[in-house]
């Protein structure tokens, strides 16, 4: 039967050229010859089956169909092949610079603490670290700090009102990194020569300079013949290692608790005094508290606050002052 040949030699076409063809461009040229419904081969194989007699229709038309659906499984087969690239090393090209993956860096009140934690080191002071939620005798008590203390209102501090307290004396987050002192102090005999830095809470109205949490590096030095100099000398060192410049200390009369004499620690650097935390000698109490005896030892203290410091070298004096620490925005944190 010449319409079985014509097929069998449509097929046999059909499969080289699909065979051949090398690009997109060309497997697209093979579909338009050979499958194309318009004009083409299909088109031309179409009228001459038009012309088998009717006993003949059956076999002839199944043959047609069998080999028109292994056309174009065939061609599928190599379109889809030759949109993939033929190997995986022709996809990549090694010479191309890089994809730059974004990598996050550290918050700039972390780099402060490790910078402090680095400096202090440096002049012999070790590393300490207490608890954030704290009992009445480390914030308070041992700390000199009467039950009549304004500073001990309810008001002015996070008291915690846990269900299933696993103790029945009343918690806080504390106030002050001068809880961390008489933990150390209860842990050891002098001499000391400690740093701790962290967290502090307070309820205080938010603002540019205020935050209801922030951070404070707090200092202890208790041995025997430390005095007020000592101190000073350590605040000074302190600080112009961290500016990179000559700082000045000032010390202005005050009054803690937990050290006799207080003062108010101001430092220049570059223009200006900026208030930066409290300090003063420890006082007799606090030693006696912890087991020290206040006529062999002496101590000095001081509490500073980390933020100050990050401001004035980070440079950061528009009105959001403190907030943009807090506020997540990567914008911000992203130039650190
Ligand atoms: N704890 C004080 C505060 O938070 C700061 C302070 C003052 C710490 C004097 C000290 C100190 O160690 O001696 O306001």
């Amino acid at each position: 039967m010449p319409v079985l040949d014509a097929l069998t030699e449509y097929e046999q076409q059909a499969l080289d050229a699909i065979q051949s063809a090398a690009d997109p461009q060309q497997i697209e040229a093979v579909r338009v010859e050979f499958l194309g419904k318009k004009k083409g081969r299909l088109k031309e194989l179409q009228s001459v089956l038009g012309k088998v007699t009717a006993e003949e229709r059956p076999v002839v038309g199944r043959r047609f169909n069998e080999i028109k659906n292994r056309v174009q499984s065939a061609w599928e087969q190599k379109r889809d092949q030759l949109a993939r690239p033929a190997t995986a090393a022709a996809a990549i090209d090694v010479t191309l610079p890089g994809v730059t993956l974004p990598v996050g860096s550290r918050h700039p009140i972390a780099q402060t603490i490790d910078e402090f934690k680095e400096i202090m080191g440096r002049l012999g002071f070790s590393v300490a670290d207490g608890p954030e939620i704290e009992d009445e005798r480390h914030n308070f008590e041992a700390l000199n700090i009467p039950l009549d203390h304004p500073a001990r209102d309810p008001l002015d501090n996070f008291y915690l009102a846990t269900a299933g307290r696993t103790s029945d004396r009343p918690l806080l987050l504390r106030s002050q990194t001068s809880t961390v002192q008489i933990r150390v102090m209860e842990q050891t005999a002098p001499p000391v020569r400690i740093v701790s830095l962290g967290r502090v809470y307070r309820p205080d109205a938010i603002d540019a300079t205020h935050s209801c949490m922030f951070h404070q590096m707090e200092g202890l030095m208790v041995d025997r013949g430390i005095t007020m100099a000592d101190l000073k000398t350590v605040l000074r060192l302190f600080a112009t290692a961290y500016f990179g410049d000559d700082v000045h200390v000032r010390f202005r009369p005050s009054f803690f608790p937990f050290t006799e004499p207080s003062v108010e620690v101001d430092m220049a650097w570059g223009d200006g005094w900026l208030e930066i935390g409290g300090a003063g000698m420890v006082d007799p109490n606090v030693l006696r508290a912890v087991g020290y005896d206040p006529e062999e030892v002496t101590g000095f203290a001081f509490g500073l606050g980390v933020e100050r410091f990050a401001m004035r070298r980070f440079a950061i004096s528009d009105e959001r002052g403190i907030r943009h620490f807090y506020d997540n925005d990567v914008r911000f944190l992203q130039q650190f």
